[in-house]
């Protein structure tokens, strides 16, 4: 467990200059449309400390068909299914829009092969305004019929692929239905990752009441919110006990209380997902929330790790 206070405020996460601790999940703020609707303020107001792109693809996406969401009794199932310009329609359209955030900028590739990840990596990776790289490895691999983050040995071999090819901070997103994501993490360190990130979201489903049908266009669905923070803060200790890059932990994080949680679970940084959508500004409101709560000191408690 490390120090919360100390990561509330400014800090390094793989050698780029944070000014704090609160990043957004990726695909859960545009912030290309927040700029159309909220003007220049949004520069001047920027709610999170680095910026995550959502995933892009080699190839263009649609998405998956309607309906995309599902409301749960703690957060949301989506199956939105990466609709994306694809890497030419990003570099060209959004990275330039995404240059302009005032804050570092990651961003989230997938690939379906390890050659696509390669071209992503390298394509991203030459860009001047790309501080990081997120890989988002929730996706089979069509070469082995694994998704690649659900298994060491196939993580491992997605970052060494990658690892020469890029000068950027490599982050590897860590995929919630593996066995043992600890186990995952150890092999994207051993790999060459600078940092892991965690949870993304779990698979889940839901029933359309009225024909008993599923109820998303792709049938199944990706479930996120405060009812995920418990599994979230469960996988983020596991890992941050293992491995000596940092961690970015995120989850179900609505609050500053939810954050300093993450932290002292062993993340370095946190991430705010579903809680953008109820709140655009969620990710400041963290921010303040978390700096005040870590001026706090906490009241001693007995470890529960000495009485076993
Ligand atoms: C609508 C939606 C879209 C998402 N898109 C992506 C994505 O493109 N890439 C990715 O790695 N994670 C994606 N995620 C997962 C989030 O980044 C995050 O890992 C997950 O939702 C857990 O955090 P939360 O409970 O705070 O939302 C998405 C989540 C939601 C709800």
């Amino acid at each position: 467990m490390t120090s919360a206070a100390q990561t509330a405020s400014a800090l390094e996460l793989c050698g780029v200059a944070l000014r704090g601790p609160v990043l957004n999940g990726s695909g859960t703020f545009d912030a290309i449309a927040a700029r159309r609707a909220f003007g220049d303020s949004l520069l001047e107001r920027f709610p999170f400390d680095a910026f995550v792109s959502k995933t892009i693809t080699v190839e263009p996406r649609q998405g998956n068909p309607p309906p995309r969401l599902w409301e749960t009794p703690a957060g949301l199932i989506n199956s939105i299914g990466l609709p994306n310009k694809g890497l030419e329609g990003f570099l060209e359209h959004d990275l330039p829009e995404l240059a302009e955030l005032p804050v570092p900028l990651a961003v989230s590739v997938m690939g379906f092969s390890r050659d696509e990840l390669a071209l992503l990596a390298a394509r991203v990776g030459e860009r001047d305004e790309v501080a990081m790289i997120e890989l988002n490895v929730s996706c089979p691999n069509v070469e082995s019929g694994l998704v690649m983050g659900a298994d060491p040995v196939e993580t491992a071999r997605a970052v060494e692929r990658v690892r020469p090819l890029t000068e950027r901070p490599v982050i590897v997103k860590l995929t919630p239905g593996a066995l043992d994501p600890a186990a995952v993490a150890a092999a994207a360190e051993g790999a060459g990752a600078d940092a892991v990130s965690l949870i993304n979201t779990l698979k889940g489903m839901a029933v359309n009441p009225r024909s008993g049908r599923p109820w998303l266009g792709g049938v199944t669905g990706g479930v996120s919110g405060p009812g995920i923070r418990a599994v979230a803060l469960e996988q983020v200790h596991a890992v941050a006990e293992r491995v000596a890059i940092p961690v970015i932990g995120m989850g179900g994080i609505a609050s500053g209380r939810d954050a300093l949680d993450f932290l002292a679970a062993g993340a370095r940084a946190v991430a705010v997902g579903t809680e953008s959508f109820r709140d655009p500004a969620a990710g400041r409101r963290v921010a303040a929330e978390l700096r005040a709560l870590a001026a706090e000191p906490r009241s001693p408690a007995p470890d529960p790790a000495s009485k076993r």
